[in-house]
């Protein structure tokens, strides 16, 4: 961390929003542009698609009205890509396509236009290359993004409220049509290898079971509910399945591999294998719904437009005092920041003994353990 205040260094920023999008992006864009605009008369840049712009110097300058009435606009202005790795990207000269470590040209992309420092908007896959640009001169700030609010470090990030109220709104309406047709209903939640969005979505909605990555389940735990529920004549069940849950011993069920991307695996598909295997062991008419990235869209909610704008406004405060390779965090209600390096490549998960897994428990949820 840099002791000296950066209020005569930095004249002129830039921003970019990374990986996959979120609700919300245009909240934080909107807080650090015109933070840096209105407070410190600086220059805002905006980068176009992630650090695919960075690397083919895709960049343009924001204006004040460019920032204003974007609040409650869902996706990013600015445009995102959850492939372009600027550590491992792949280039084809002369027909030989060779993965090349370009994250120098990025920092020089930045110099060529006199940007002092940039803000990164990223998840996990953003926050490593960003680390990589600090060490590689560059002054970088991280907003910590994504629905899964699986980042280490902060206690929330922006979009994850959003996606919960989105899966949970749906859930209810998937609870009324099972009720109709007696029927269990999968629903597959986003979150990676967290259960976040999955334990809360599935406690807000009342789910009968919740599954998590985190608590491998048992495939005859899950029918004892759902045949349980159905003898004491609540004849419909309704299932949580997070995409990263897996049953004891087996493994996470992968969709696809995306291998230019900087987590190459898409977890997905858990739904459809559950349906059959729950449908063949209860007798019971079973149907999954795959949620999908109808949680990634939309307008945020009030909670993740405030944090949004508390996230950029601080990020830009803690830049011109000073801190720089810092990624802005929320631990216990409290706005801070922690070292870009101490938090890349890290994930948080959802501990075996959360205040709401035991909740969930005590108004009888099952865990499929
Ligand atoms: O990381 C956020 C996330 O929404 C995951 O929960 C999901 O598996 C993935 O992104 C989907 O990525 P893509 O945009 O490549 O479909």
């Amino acid at each position: 961390m840099e002791t000296e205040m950066n209020r005569d260094k930095i004249k002129s920023i830039a921003i970019m929003t990374g990986g996959g999008d979120c609700p919300g992006l245009n909240a934080v864009i909107r807080a650090v542009a015109k933070t840096a605009i209105n407070k410190y008369a600086l220059e805002v840049w905006g980068i176009e698609d992630g650090y695919l712009g960075l690397i083919e110097d895709r960049m343009h300058v924001l204006g004040y009205n460019d920032v204003s009435n974007i609040l409650t606009l869902g996706g990013t202005i600015l445009g995102s890509c959850n492939k372009a790795n600027p550590c491992e990207y792949p280039m084809t000269v002369n027909g030989d396509t060779r993965v090349r470590d370009v994250s120098n040209n990025c920092v020089r992309t930045l110099k060529k236009h006199g940007v002092d420092a940039l803000f990164c908007i990223g998840g996990d896959g953003t926050r490593a290359s960003a680390a990589l640009f600090a060490g590689n001169g560059a002054k970088v700030m991280g907003v910590p993004k994504t629905i899964g609010n699986d980042l280490y470090g902060t206690d929330i990030t922006f979009g994850f409220d959003t996606a919960v109220t989105t899966a949970t709104e749906a859930i209810d309406k998937i609870h009324t049509t099972a009720g109709s047709h007696h029927r269990v209903m999968i629903i597959e939640v986003m979150g990676r290898y967290a259960g976040w969005i999955a334990l809360h979505a599935g406690v807000a909605s009342g789910s009968d079971v919740i599954l998590l990555p985190e608590m491998p389940y048992e495939l005859d735990k899950i029918c004892e509910t759902v045949v349980g529920r159905s003898q004491r004549g609540r004849r419909f069940s309704i299932i949580v399945v997070a995409e990263g849950a897996k049953e004891k011993g087996g493994d996470m069920v992968v969709a696809k591999r995306i291998d230019d991307s900087p987590d190459p695996i898409r977890l997905g598909g858990i739904a459809n294998l559950l349906v059959d295997k729950i449908a063949k062991a209860t007798n019971l008419d079973c149907r999954a719904v795959v949620l999908g990235h109808i949680q990634r869209g939309g307008t945020p909610t009030p909670f993740d437009r405030a944090l949004a704008t508390s996230f950029g406004f601080t990020a830009v405060e803690l830049l011109m005092n000073g801190t720089v390779n810092h990624l802005v965090v929320k631990k216990a209600g409290k706005l801070s920041s922690l070292p870009l390096s101490e938090v890349a490549g890290k994930i948080k998960t959802v501990p075996g003994d959360h205040e709401l897994i035991q909740a969930a428990i005590a108004v009888g949820t099952g865990f499929g353990v």
